[in-house]
């Protein structure tokens, strides 16, 4: 069949946050893990989109303090990025904004009009903040010159991640 134009896509936020766990979920059932465990430094996972127009090549980076530093070495080749949040993580919430003010002030990242979408994880979680309130404390309406959405998620049912998937697709093509 016709080759599937690749993209390269970064999947950043705290660690716990579900990265992992939303990127296993995106993959066919049959190449799924059982067992999500912290990722260490990183892993490249590949998969089709489901409305099969597009190859992804995940950067699924590790969201620990210690290898946050490793983040940056693939900015340059990132064509678009899913930051992921722990909706539930009300304390770390303002880590989360100093990571994201990091990567928007980066040479790499700062003058392109790289998507992003944001997913607001764990929101089966009663203490789950709502992706409005997510987004408020990330300030994310002060992102001009970056297309960006948010959707709330579930990573451990798969809720609400086709919608950003989608979302993402026609910010490529
Ligand atoms: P690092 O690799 O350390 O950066 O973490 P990560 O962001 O990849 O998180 P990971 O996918 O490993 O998930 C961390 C924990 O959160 C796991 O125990 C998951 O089962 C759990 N988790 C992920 N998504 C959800 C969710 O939507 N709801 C709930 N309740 N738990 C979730
Ligand atoms: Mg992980």
């Amino acid at each position: 069949g016709l080759k599937k134009k690749e993209v390269n896509v970064l999947c950043l936020g705290l660690d716990n946050s579900g990265k992992t766990t939303i990127i296993n979920q995106l993959k066919p059932s049959n190449a799924q893990a059982q067992d999500i465990v912290p990722t260490i430094g990183f892993s490249i996972e590949k998969f089709k989109t489901s409305r099969d127009s597009l190859s992804f090549t995940v950067f699924d980076m590790s969201g620990q303090g210690r290898y946050r530093n490793l983040w940056e070495h693939y900015y340059k080749e990132g064509q678009a990025i899913i930051f992921v949040i722990d909706s539930s993580d009300k304390l770390r919430m303002v880590v989360a904004k100093e990571e994201l003010d990091t990567l928007f002030s980066h040479p790499d990242i700062k003058h392109r009009r790289i998507p992003i979408l944001f997913f607001a994880n764990k929101m089966d979680l009663k203490e789950a903040l709502s992706s409005v309130k997510v987004s408020q404390l990330l300030c994310l309406e002060n992102i001009k010159d970056k297309p960006w959405h948010i959707c709330a998620s579930n990573a451990i049912k798969g809720e609400g991640l086709q919608e950003g998937v989608d979302w993402l697709q026609d910010q490529i093509r």
